[in-house]
């Protein structure tokens, strides 16, 4: 758990040509120690050696959490960044606070931050037509719980804005698949974390994670549709997913949307036990393999976010 007067950031949502407004601590051994002053600005290669090595090393002091704010909005801003840069900034100045969202005991302070995530990203994509595709490009092929609700969180604002999701249900959408998770709050974490396959047990426990998560949220202020995100994302099409075995239209549609996302996230990343696939593999398999368990006019729609991604490569190399 961090110290209450330091907030955890990540490197990589600083530009490394513009000046950072705020101190940024080290921790070593429990202590933070000053790295970089106000007003100097990182080195390139230094936030890539930091990435790698120490990714969540570095944090500031959580009263300057206003001006780290407005530090990133003025990035979105900038017209000296590419939609590329903006896309790695934004997402990851999302990241710690995605992690809150899974590790902060305050579930009301999570559901009112993780509101003004999904502003931003809805923001952006609204402003430039190629963020959709850079941000799933840069999807993480690494599983934690945070790494994939983010994913998942794009993934589907990309499908809602596709088929034609705005303004409060587009924000509806993308709460409910940030947590969309939320429930495995209350699985051991040694399941979570297991490298391999889940035994008979371990399985019957994971599978309660909607319910878990349907409990959690039954006890915040959040509409129906984000409770479905989250107790009806593994049902299936076809009446064979859990819990409820709900089938067809009786599956929420916001909840449609996160049953593919999560699947197609849970395909494309790395987990120690398999390879990743490709986003085209891995739209192929869902596709030949398992189209019968998701709503067909959404899977048709998740190739057109796909090709965005697409899309936004070429724009950018052109
Ligand atoms: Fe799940
Ligand atoms: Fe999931």
């Amino acid at each position: 758990m961090v110290h209450a007067k330091y907030m955890k950031v990540r490197l990589n949502s600083l530009h490394p040509s513009v000046p950072v407004p705020f101190d940024i601590y080290v921790k070593i051994n429990d202590r933070y120690i000053l790295y970089l002053r106000a007003g100097d600005s990182m080195e390139a290669d230094k936030i890539q050696s930091f990435e790698v090595k120490a990714p969540d090393s570095f944090f500031i002091h959580d009263n300057l959490y206003e001006v780290y704010k407005k530090h990133i909005s003025d990035q979105m801003h900038s017209d000296q960044l590419t939609s590329r840069d903006k896309a790695i900034i934004l997402r990851e100045s999302s990241l710690a606070l995605v992690e809150e969202l899974y590790e902060n005991p305050d579930i009301d302070q999570a559901l009112n931050q993780s509101k003004e995530i999904i502003n931003e990203f809805i923001s952006f994509m609204d402003e430039d037509p190629d963020a959709m595709g850079h941000l799933i490009g840069l999807s993480s092929h690494d599983f934690y719980t945070y790494n994939h609700s983010l994913d998942v969180g794009i993934y589907s604002l990309g499908l809602g804005y596709v088929v034609g999701y705005k303004d409060a249900e587009l924000k509806e959408l993308g709460q409910g698949a940030l947590f969309h998770d939320i429930g495995k709050r209350h699985v051991d974490v040694n399941i979570i974390c297991k490298d391999g396959p889940l035994d008979d047990s371990e399985w019957a426990q994971m599978q309660q994670h909607p319910q878990f998560g349907l409990l959690i949220l039954n006890r915040h202020q959040v509409s129906d549709a984000i409770k479905a995100c989250a107790f009806e994302h593994h049902e299936s099409f076809t009446g064979n997913g859990y819990p409820q075995q709900l089938a067809g239209n009786e599956i929420h549609p916001m909840a449609r949307i996160v049953a593919i996302t999560d699947t197609y996230d849970a395909l494309t990343t790395k987990r120690s036990y398999n390879d990743p696939m490709t986003p085209t593999d891995a739209l192929k398999f869902m596709d030949e393999k398992l189209r019968s368990r998701y709503d067909s006019s959404l899977m048709d729609a998740m190739n057109d976010v796909l090709f965005k991604m697409a899309e936004a490569k070429k724009n950018e190399s052109a």
